[in-house]
């Protein structure tokens, strides 16, 4: 059996499926893995490398016609799914609510189509959990391209020339990446404070050391996958007569507050962004779902009398070496629960949780 990967559009996706490290892995399980020539140059991963692996450079063609499983990141072109035969497995994160029509279509030509995003959060699939594992890296990415941009010191500085106050940084959504960028944000010095709609996510900020913002008298907007539910408008309301008096006295925001399937919600407004001080940043997460800031453009810096907005379509371009590594690991764990080792074959078993949520149907 083959588990091959084509190169992405560089131009977009600086990360790989398949690392170095991990080929050993599935030539034990019996895998053949087949790479396309330059896939993992531009992280220093030579040709060579892969090839004292173990690993085939094999064209675009030949990977997508042979391979049994193929992994991606991004969903590849109309051109090279048309190359992809019946019965394979192509693995990745194709954003199936978005794309859910297309992934569908493809699907019916007999493709199995998984989309890791649909991971359920449970104990066992913690391993395959790219969101966790990417967020978290963005999380900690977004407080050092926010710091970076900040041009006052962050941390607390008494010096005999006077004293540099520490920065205060709000963090809007503490789930994976929201609970990264405290513990960053703690460890470079700043005071950090948080929210979030989840009221589970009071305690571990806290443990985190960051003090957490409540929206008085709302409800718990978690659902039973731990997920956030849409907020009312009696709570946004409220979320945002808190935040508008907070915001006067933050120098940094990192904005992580998503509702998985659906558009990121607005919740730094206009207003709130115009009261902040001069020299303020704002770094949105959630740039390439929307936005949760007003002012926010994918890819670019906004300037709003001083307060730069700041937000980028894929932040793991900015480490991508850390986020290729984590994510190849995350996709053999996924590989390894797809495979029949006994039998040497692919069981795609739909009750297993795991795989019946993650398959496009
Ligand atoms: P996410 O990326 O979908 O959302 C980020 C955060 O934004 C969440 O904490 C969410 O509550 C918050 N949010 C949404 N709307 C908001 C609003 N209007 N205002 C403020 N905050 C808002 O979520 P993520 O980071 O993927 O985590 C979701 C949950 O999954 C968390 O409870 C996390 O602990 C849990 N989890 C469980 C795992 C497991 O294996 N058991 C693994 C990873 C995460």
């Amino acid at each position: 059996m083959i588990i091959g990967s084509i190169s992405e559009n560089k131009d977009i996706e600086k990360r790989v499926s398949i690392t170095p490290d991990i080929i050993k892995k599935y030539i034990s399980l019996g895998f053949k893995v087949f790479i396309e020539k330059d896939y993992g140059i531009h992280l220093g991963f030579s040709n060579d490398i892969y090839i004292k692996e173990g690993c085939e450079i094999e064209s675009r063609d030949n990977i997508l016609k042979n391979s049994d499983i193929i992994l991606q990141l991004n969903l590849p072109n109309e051109k090279n799914l048309q190359t992809i035969n019946e019965n394979k497995l192509l693995i990745g994160i194709f954003d199936a609510y978005k794309n859910k029509e297309k992934l569908v279509n493809l699907s019916n030509k007999k493709i199995n189509i998984f989309s890791l995003e649909l991971l359920p959060r449970i104990t066992r699939a913690q391993s395959m959990d790219i969101l966790s594992s990417q967020a978290n890296l963005a999380g900690y990415k977004a407080v050092i391209e926010s710091f970076a941009c900040f041009t006052k010191a962050i941390p607390m500085m008494m010096t005999a020339a006077g004293t540099i106050p520490a920065a205060k940084v709000l963090v809007v959504g503490a789930g994976v990446a929201g609970l990264q960028a405290i513990a960053t944000a703690k460890r470079m010095g700043a005071i950090v404070f948080a929210t979030d709609v989840r009221i589970a996510s009071k305690e571990q900020v806290e443990s985190l050391g960051g003090k957490f913002l409540t929206v008085e008298g709302s409800e718990n907007l978690e659902t039973k996958a731990g997920y956030a539910k849409e907020a009312s408008e009696d709570f946004k309301k409220k979320q945002e007569l808190l935040l508008a008096e907070t915001l006067k006295k933050i120098d940094i925001v990192i904005c992580t507050a998503l509702i998985p399937g659906k558009k990121a919600p607005l919740i730094i407004k206009e207003e709130m962004i115009k009261s902040m001080q001069p020299g303020s940043v704002i770094y949105d997460l959630a740039a390439s779902q929307g936005g949760n800031s007003a002012y926010t453009k994918a890819d670019e810096i906004v300037d709003i009398s001083g307060v730069k907005v700041l937000g980028e379509s894929n932040i793991l371009n900015k480490l991508p070496t850390s986020a290729s590594a984590l994510y190849a690991k995350n996709l053999y764990n996924f590989v390894l629960n797809l495979y029949d080792k006994k039998n040497n074959k692919i069981n795609v078993n739909l009750e297993d949780e795991i795989i019946n949520n993650t398959i496009v149907k």
